[in-house]
C-alpha cells in the first residue's frame, strides 16, 4: 500500500515547530507501507489542494492520510479543501473515528475531519495532534487494506454477491 501523508500547519511550514504528528503518522502506518510520501503546506486552502491532487494523481498513493486544520480556528480549511477534490464522499470513517474519539474526549466534536475519495485515493483528514493521531489511525489502519482493495475493483472479499 503507497501512503500519501500530508501535514497542514502553518507553524510547522514556517519552521517554528517540528511535525511531530506527521511523523507519529510515518511510524505507525510503517507495517502497512510499501511506500510513503511526505508533504508539509501551510494551512491554506490552495495549497492543500494542490498537495492532495498531487499525492493523488501524480504520485498515485492509494491513502493519502492529513493532519492538522480540522478544527474551528479561523484557518482551519482542511475539510474544505479535502471536499474541494473528492469524487466521492466516504463519511462513515470520518464517523467512526468521531465516534470512537468521543470517548476519549468531548474534544473530538470539534473535528470537522472529512474522508472521501478522488480516483483510486482514499483521503483522510486526522486532526493536529500526536495523541489525536493516535487515537484516530486505531480506528482507520485496521479497514484500510479491505478499503484499498475495493477501491482497486476487487471485492472478492465484501462478503456479499455484488460487484462480480
Ligand atoms: N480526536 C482524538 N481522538 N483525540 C483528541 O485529543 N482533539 C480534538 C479533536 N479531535 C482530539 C480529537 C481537538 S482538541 C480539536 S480542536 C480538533 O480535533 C481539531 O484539531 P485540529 O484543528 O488540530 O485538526
Amino acid at each position: 500500500m503507497k501512503f500519501g501523508v500530508l501535514c497542514v500547519s502553518d507553524r510547522c511550514s514556517a519552521g517554528i515547530c517540528e511535525d511531530q504528528s506527521g511523523k507519529a503518522i510515518l511510524d505507525l502506518i510503517a507495517p502497512l507501507a510499501d511506500a510513503s510520501v511526505y508533504r508539509l503546506v501551510p494551512d491554506d486552502r490552495a495549497a492543500i489542494e494542490t498537495a492532495l491532487c498531487d499525492l493523488a494523481d501524480v504520485e498515485h498513493a492509494d491513502v493519502i492520510l492529513t493532519t492538522g486544520g480540522t478544527g474551528f480556528a479561523p484557518r482551519d480549511v482542511t475539510p474544505e479543501a479535502t471536499l474541494a477534490v473528492i469524487d466521492r464522499a466516504a463519511p462513515g470513517i470520518a464517523e467512526a473515528v468521531r465516534l470512537k474519539s468521543l470517548a476519549i474526549t468531548p474534544n473530538a466534536m470539534l473535528s470537522r475531519a472529512v474522508s472521501g475519495i478522488r480516483g483510486k485515493t482514499l483521503i483522510i483528514n486526522l486532526p493536529g495532534s500526536p495523541k489525536a493521531v493516535r487515537e484516530s489511525l486505531a480506528v482507520v489502519l485496521p479497514v484500510l487494506p479491505h478499503a484499498v482493495e475495493t477501491l482497486a475493483g476487487n471485492t472478492q472479499n465484501c462478503g456479499g454477491n455484488y460487484g462480480k
